[in-house]
């Protein structure tokens, strides 16, 4: 597999956002999902999937913790494009579990408890997901955060069997926002209240302007352990 994502990198270095993904949802139709959390990135990439095939498998994975804001943008985009974006939930009993094991705000508490409450509601429900999927399409940004600055355009996803692509990894923030200008994308609300990164209502919190894009995440967490394990290339159960 490794030849062949270094191939992949190789051979698609250049090739423009819109034909490598034309590219792909041709050829890879009914085993290729892009996951949403309906922030700013996975909004371009769902309205340039919807454009170029307005079947695409889009999906997000709702952890019952969104903020109202999330569930705001994600009612506009399925109107905006007629669709109806698949939602993943976490299984009911893996959260009364959870729920007994550290109370309703456990992850302020400890890493691992955190971490515990990112599988249940994120992970386990992401590998549903990616159930009979070949290409996992991201909105990942190499400029995100350190924890990212390496991502490559394709990787290898060796817990979840899959082939990732990440068509924005060279994109800036200002390319993402001059795209959702120009094509009157539709965006979660609180972007414009200093929340560059949004994920879990509990778990996010807006930043100062210049500071670290994803400094409002887990905010009270050492910056090396700010990833839910969605992205983390070795995950162990936490
Ligand atoms: S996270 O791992 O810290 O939550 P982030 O919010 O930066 O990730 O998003 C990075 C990419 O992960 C998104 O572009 C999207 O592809 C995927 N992602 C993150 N959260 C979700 C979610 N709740 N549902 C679906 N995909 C998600
Ligand atoms: Fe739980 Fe917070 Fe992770 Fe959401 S981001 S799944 S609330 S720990």
């Amino acid at each position: 597999m490794k030849e062949k994502i270094n191939f992949l990198n190789k051979e698609f270095k250049n090739v423009p956002t819109k034909e490598l993904l034309e590219f792909f949802l041709k050829e890879s139709k009914d085993s290729i999902a892009l996951s949403s959390s309906f922030g700013a990135e996975d909004q371009v990439l769902s309205d340039m999937v919807l454009k170029i095939e307005s079947e695409t498998n889009i999906f997000t994975l709702d952890t019952g913790r969104l903020p109202y804001e999330t569930y705001d943008v994600m009612q506009r985009t399925n109107l905006k494009y007629n669709t109806k974006i698949k939602v993943y939930f976490p299984n009911s009993e893996d959260i009364e579990k959870l729920y007994q094991q550290q109370g309703i705000n456990g992850f302020y508490d400890s890493v691992e408890n955190r971490k515990e409450c990112c599988y249940a509601r994120k992970i386990a429900p992401l590998k549903r997901a990616l159930m009979g999927i070949d290409i996992w399409i991201t909105g990942l940004r190499a400029q995100q955060s350190l924890t990212r600055k390496s991502t490559q355009l394709f990787e290898w996803d060796e817990e979840n069997r899959v082939i990732k692509l990440n068509p924005l990894i060279l994109w800036s923030e200002e390319d993402v926002w001059r795209y959702i200008n120009e094509n009157s994308v539709p965006y979660n609300a609180l972007h414009d209240s200093g929340y560059p990164s949004i994920g879990c209502a509990p778990c996010t919190r807006a930043v100062e302007e210049g500071t670290d894009i994803r400094s409002g995440r887990w905010w009270w967490e050492s910056p090396e352990h700010k990833e839910c394990g969605l992205h983390i290339k070795e995950i162990k159960q936490c």
